[in-house]
C-alpha cells in the first residue's frame, strides 16, 4: 500500500505521515528532507539563482543525494525551510529527485510518503491520498512553537510571513505545484490536536481502504 500525504508547510502532514507509517509497519520518507538537503547547500554555498552552472552543480547534488544521510534535525531551521522552497521551484532539481521518491514509493509492500506532490506527481497510483491542511494562522503558530523551542529568535508574525510566501511559492511554481489530487481526501487540522489529527487520518485510511 502506498500512501501518499500532501498538503502546504506545518499544516501536520509530517506527524500524521510518521504515525500511519508506524501503525501499518510501512517505511516513510520526509520527502521535504530532499529539497532542505539541496537548500542547505544552497544556503552554504551562496548560489546565485541566476547562475545556469550553479544551479547545473546544485541540480547534480541532488542527483547524488544519499537518503539514509539526511539529518532531519540540521535540516530543520526556518532558513533551510526557505532556501527549500527556492530549489524546489527549479525543475532540474526536482527532475534529479523524482527517481529517488519514486522507487522509495514503489519498494515491495508499499510505503507513506510526505511532501507536496505525492500523490499528483512523484504516486498518482497510490492507493490512499490526504492532503493535510490548516489555515495559514494556525500553521504560524504551530511553526513557531517549533522554531521558538529550537531557540530560533523569530516573532510569530515573520512566521506567519514566511508561511505566506512559502505558500504563495509553493502553490504558484510552474513546476510540480503544490495542489490537492483530484482523488484525495481533505483533512482540516487547523481545530485539531496532534492526536486528533492522527485519529482522523486512521479513520481516512480505513475509509479508503474498504472502498
Ligand atoms: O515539508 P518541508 O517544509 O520540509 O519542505 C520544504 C520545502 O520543500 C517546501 O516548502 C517545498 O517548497 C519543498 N517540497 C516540495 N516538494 C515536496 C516536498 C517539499 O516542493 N515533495
Amino acid at each position: 500500500m502506498i500512501i501518499a500525504i500532501d498538503g502546504p508547510a506545518a499544516s501536520g502532514k509530517g506527524t500524521i505521515a510518521r504515525r500511519l507509517a508506524a501503525h501499518f509497519g510501512l517505511p516513510h520518507l520526509d520527502t521535504g528532507l530532499l529539497y532542505r538537503a539541496v537548500g542547505a547547500k544552497a544556503l552554504a554555498d551562496h548560489v546565485n539563482f541566476e547562475d545556469e552552472a550553479a544551479l547545473a552543480a546544485l541540480a547534480a547534488l541532488a542527483g547524488a543525494l544519499n537518503l539514509a544521510a539526511l539529518d532531519p534535525e540540521a535540516l530543520k531551521s526556518g532558513a533551510v525551510g526557505e532556501a527549500a522552497s527556492r530549489v524546489a521551484a527549479l525543475p532540474q532539481v526536482r527532475a534529479k529527485l523524482l527517481t529517488v521518491q519514486q522507487d522509495f514509493a514503489r519498494q515491495p509492500g508499499g510505503a507513506v510518503l510526505d511532501g507536496r506532490d505525492i500523490g499528483t506527481v512523484i504516486a498518482p497510483e497510490a492507493e490512499v491520498k490526504i492532503f493535510v491542511t490548516a489555515s495559514p494562522q494556525a500553521r504560524a503558530a504551530r511553526r513557531h512553537a517549533e522554531l521558538a523551542a529550537r531557540g530560533e529568535g523569530v516573532t510569530p508574525e515573520e512566521v506567519l510571513a514566511d508561511i505566506l510566501k512559502r505558500d504563495e511559492r509553493d502553490s504558484g511554481r510552474a513546476s510540480a505545484p503544490l495542489i490537492r489530487a483530484g482523488d484525495a481526501e481533505i483533512l482540516d487540522t487547523t481545530t485539531l490536536n496532534i492526536d486528533e489529527s492522527w485519529q482522523a487520518a486512521l479513520a481516512l485510511v480505513a475509509r479508503r481502504r474498504a472502498s
